[in-house]
């Protein structure tokens, strides 16, 4: 049998790709446990039978909002179990913007044998909420994407669906969740939400890098061999993503350094294998930024990126004494220690180095950790080196 095939079948790190997907839904949300419990509140009184609730979800891109929605109903549903009897509809309205493409959504989830045509929109609303009381059925609608709707049909649909039991005797058919990017939020949406009122709007902040990659540790953890992809992978994988805020940033920076590493053929991910293709997503550092940068700033530039090359993060301190070592390389004196502080925060602001602050990892107190998530260490060494050698 010929040995090149052998790797087939045998991932040395991923056990089960299906946690990286993104329609994957985990079990337990990272770090939204306040948002849960805001929506719990709204629907307080769900398990009374008489009773509808409404919920709108605002956020950026990757902020959450849709897995929010899933993991949130879903609980639900298991939790009132056979108190009330919940059907859910996620219907994503980019796919399904036209009214009657979501009325045919929620139709035929309900009973597949609907006949397609033939019935104005309040019929059909008539006969959806009669199939929903025959069957002691509540109806919990997510309307994903919503402004796609809100667009195409003016809200007029979402109004029908509020109004759904006026004049009626028996209430509580329908329970809404809307969602939608905040950026893409026009007037009319803006109208609409608050009409849900403010108490029912929860609002997603875009994650920030901690959160981001401890996301990307419940993915590994499901998907990869145990100690293949180390926290200094996921802090890398979360402080790259942070620029976007975007959850599945996170998730594909993951999904394609373990992709790399396999390829390579090791048996674990390597800081470098993010930030290879942590480069495509946002700016490649400039040459010009590089080449503007004065002698002292290039080469504690230089002293960081030897030691980041190797290792996910340097400390300010052995940070200062590898720049003393270029300084003598390059025969130059080496500037004080505030100095050097200057030049590390003028690095920081432009976004050549990441810093944060920890205890140290020996010995008292707290210390600066130094990181440059944005840049290659190993190719800017090579630039820093060029320039320098041309200057001197
Ligand atoms: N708190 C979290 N815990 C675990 N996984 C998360 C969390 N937040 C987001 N994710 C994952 O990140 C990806 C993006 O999240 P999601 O699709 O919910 O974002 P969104 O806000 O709906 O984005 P969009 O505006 O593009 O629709 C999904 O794969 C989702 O499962
Ligand atoms: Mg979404």
């Amino acid at each position: 049998m010929a040995s090149y095939l052998d790797r087939i079948g045998a991932g040395k790190i991923l056990l089960d790709p299906a946690p990286l997907s993104y329609d994957y839904i985990p079990d337990k949300l990272v770090g939204r446990e306040e948002q849960l419990e805001h929506l719990a509140a709204i629907f307080q009184q769900i398990n009374d039978h008489s009773v509808s609730c409404r919920a709108a979800i605002t956020g950026n891109v990757g902020s959450g909002k849709t897995v929010l929605s899933h993991v949130f109903t879903r609980d639900l549903q298991r939790y009132l179990g056979s108190k009330r009897n919940i059907k859910l509809v996620h219907v994503n309205c980019r796919n399904h913007p036209s009214k009657s493409q979501v009325l045919q959504r929620i139709v035929t989830s309900l009973d597949s044998r609907h006949p397609e045509r033939g019935f104005g929109s309040g019929e059909i609303l008539q006969s959806i909420r009669k199939q929903l009381h025959s069957r002691t059925e509540h109806l919990l609608l997510i309307l994903d994407e919503v402004d796609h709707l809100l667009r195409a049909d003016k809200g007029d649909l979402l109004y029908q669906l509020l109004r759904i039991d006026e004049g009626r005797e028996s209430r509580g058919t329908i329970s809404l969740i809307i969602i939608s990017q905040e950026q893409v939020l026009d007037q009319l949406e803006g109208a609409v939400l608050s009409r849900f009122g403010k108490s029912n709007h929860i609002r997603l902040e875009p994650y920030k890098a901690p959160a981001l990659a401890a996301i990307a540790q419940q993915r590994a953890q499901l998907s990869c061999v145990d100690e293949t992809v180390s926290e200094a992978v996921l802090r890398t994988v979360g402080e790259r993503a942070s620029e976007t805020g975007d959850a599945r940033v996170a998730i594909e920076l993951l999904d394609n350094a373990i992709k790399q590493a396999e390829m390579a053929g090791r048996s674990d991910v390597l800081v470098d294998d993010v930030r290879w293709q942590a480069k495509e997503i946002g700016r490649t550092v400039e040459p010009n930024i590089v080449n503007d940068l004065n002698l002292h700033a290039k080469m504690i530039l230089l002293a960081l990126c030897r030691r980041l090359r190797k290792e996910d993060e340097v400390t300010t301190g052995d940070g200062e004494k590898l720049y003393h070592v270029v300084c003598e390389e390059y025969g130059a004196e080496p500037r004080s220690h505030t100095t050097f502080w200057k030049h590390l925060k003028r690095l920081e602001g432009l976004e050549l180095i990441h810093a944060r602050t920890d205890s140290r990892s020996e010995g008292r107190g707290r210390t600066q950790y130094l990181s440059m998530p944005a840049a290659l260490p190993g190719s800017l060494e090579k630039r820093l080196e060029n320039t320098l050698e041309h200057s001197s």
